[in-house]
């Protein structure tokens, strides 16, 4: 079962509420949720008590990606605003082993994020101990990017070392995903797929549902 996880950072900030009922409308597993720092990416955005709002708002889970630098000091206090999938950059921490730990120790499902120039063995010594993989297939810190194709390659290596040794691991893929490029990406292993401008968040008037259906409809 391929999962469609919509990045809320994509939705028009004057009506979250709304935004957040039609993705229930449009039955999306899981609500994408960038917090950005201004420092690990040159970008800020969405924070902390904006969580805690959106999580009374809605039951759809929260699939929580921080590119932020040393976030470990922010694990209670995500847990408390309600973060269910907690993933951390690898190369933003000191020990992403600690790291995935702690993110379990606070009742949060630990994921690690890696970048297009990360190479996929620096997960096999902790593929075991996380519930998620994230592969960017744009560099962190703005929506509407393209889709970098070396990302597939890792994909597939990254599917190969979960079938080992992680076999109900989640690897999503995060950075202009849609109809062009899923059919690659669930190809190579991919199991769940952000969807932000570049194939749901088309403004007010689009049909989610559709718009899901379409990214179904397309792999
Ligand atoms: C990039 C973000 C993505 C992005 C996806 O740093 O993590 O979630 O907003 O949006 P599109 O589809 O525009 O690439
Ligand atoms: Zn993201």
């Amino acid at each position: 079962m391929v999962k469609i996880s919509a990045s809320i950072m994509c939705g028009n900030s004057l009506k979250y509420g709304e935004e957040l009922k039609r993705l229930e409308e449009a039955n999306v597993d899981m609500i994408h949720f960038d917090m950005m720092d201004g420092s690990y990416v040159p970008n800020i955005a969405m924070g902390i008590y904006l969580l805690e709002d959106m999580k009374k708002a809605t039951e759809i889970p929260f699939d929580v990606h921080m590119a932020v630098w040393e976030p470990s000091q922010y694990y209670p206090t995500m847990a408390k605003a309600g973060a269910d999938y907690l993933s951390v950059h690898l190369e933003a921490v000191k020990h992403i082993h600690r790291d995935i730990q702690s993110i379990r120790e606070n009742g949060m499902k630990p994921g690690v994020v890696i970048n297009p120039a990360t190479h996929h063995k620096e997960l096999k010594y902790i593929i075991k101990d996380i519930e998620m993989v994230t592969v960017m297939t744009v560099n962190p810190g703005f929506a509407g990017q393209k889709f970098i194709y070396s990302q597939l390659e890792k994909i597939a290596a990254i599917k190969e070392m979960a079938d080992q040794f992680n076999p109900e691991l989640l690897i999503s893929v995060d950075g202009n995903i849609n109809s062009g490029t899923i059919p690659d990406c669930v190809k190579s292993g991919a199991n769940v797929l952000v969807a932000g401008t570049s194939s749901i968040f088309k403004g007010d008037d689009a049909d989610y549902k559709a718009l899901v259906q379409e990214m179904k409809d397309s792999f």
